[in-house]
């Protein structure tokens, strides 16, 4: 495993890369509503990042036929869009996004109400994405990897949800998936040391009902085995000297 230490130009192309995913994220985001096909979103999403002189990093990789993966309800993430599907009133939609800025990477994802949501559905938005935050509090220079991991388990684990164990967060710099794998469910070892010029996607997916998730026969779209919603959160992070810079958040 060989984790990179960004530069300062490369960090410095990581947050326009970043700043520039965030644009993409609020333009989907405004698109929502009942009615809308995951296609179209895919497509709008896909107009955007190129009119944004970027590439969609998703789309091709590993022969991935889209530029996002657009996940309903119990549908956890990697859901392909399609022009048949809806999204409906009541639903939950993870849209989960990234590009290439001048050869360097940015992902983040959001889970987005559709309309009226039940209470229930709206506590685990707000709960997957805390985990995160709770998360990156522990993402320090001198600290360990799994501190992060652990801290998400702690925050989700009294709520009863399930976290997904089958599905990580990862490295991100000149490629979409670098070194280190970062899991979001508890951890008995310690893992990497973290230090500053880290970059890395910290992503809980996080289940109402059990952890377990199955892949359906496009082998891409993971849902939970139970069937219970699912909710994804997702920022590129940089570790620094003092508390983590997030660079797909709070910048446009
Ligand atoms: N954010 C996703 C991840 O880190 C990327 C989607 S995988 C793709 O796994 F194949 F759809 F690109
Ligand atoms: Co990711």
């Amino acid at each position: 495993m060989s984790v990179t230490i960004k530069s300062a130009n490369e960090i410095e192309l990581m947050r326009e890369a970043g700043r520039l995913l965030e644009i993409v994220h609020k333009e989907l985001e405004n698109a929502i509503r009942p009615g809308i096909s995951t296609w179209e979103l895919d497509h709008l999403g896909e107009k955007t990042i190129r009119s944004l002189g970027c590439v969609p990093n998703f789309l091709n990789y590993n022969g991935y036929p889209a530029s996002f993966c657009i996940s309903i309800n119990d549908e956890v993430v990697h859901a392909i869009p399609s022009k048949h599907r809806y999204l409906q009133e009541g639903d939950i939609v993870s849209i989960d996004a990234g590009l290439i800025y001048k050869g360097m990477h940015s992902d983040a994802a959001r889970t987005h109400a559709v309309g009226q949501i039940s209470p229930d559905a709206q506590k685990l938005i707000n709960v997957t994405r805390q985990s995160f935050f709770e998360g990156i509090k522990k993402a320090v220079d001198g600290g360990h990897l799994h501190d992060i991991s652990n801290a998400i388990a702690d925050y989700v684990e009294p709520f009863g949800y399930g976290i997904v164990e089958d599905l990580v967060g990862h490295g991100i710099g000149h490629a979409l998936h670098e070194d280190p794998q970062i899991p979001n469910f508890r951890q008995k070892r310690k893992g990497i040391r973290l230090m500053k010029g880290m970059t890395l996607a910290v992503e809980p997916m996080i289940n109402i009902g059990r952890p377990d998730v199955e892949w359906l026969d496009d082998d891409w779209t993971v849902v939970t085995a139970d069937g219970s919603l699912s909710a994804h959160y997702e920022n590129t992070i940089l570790i620094t000297d003092g508390e983590p810079e997030i660079l797909t958040l709070g910048h446009v």
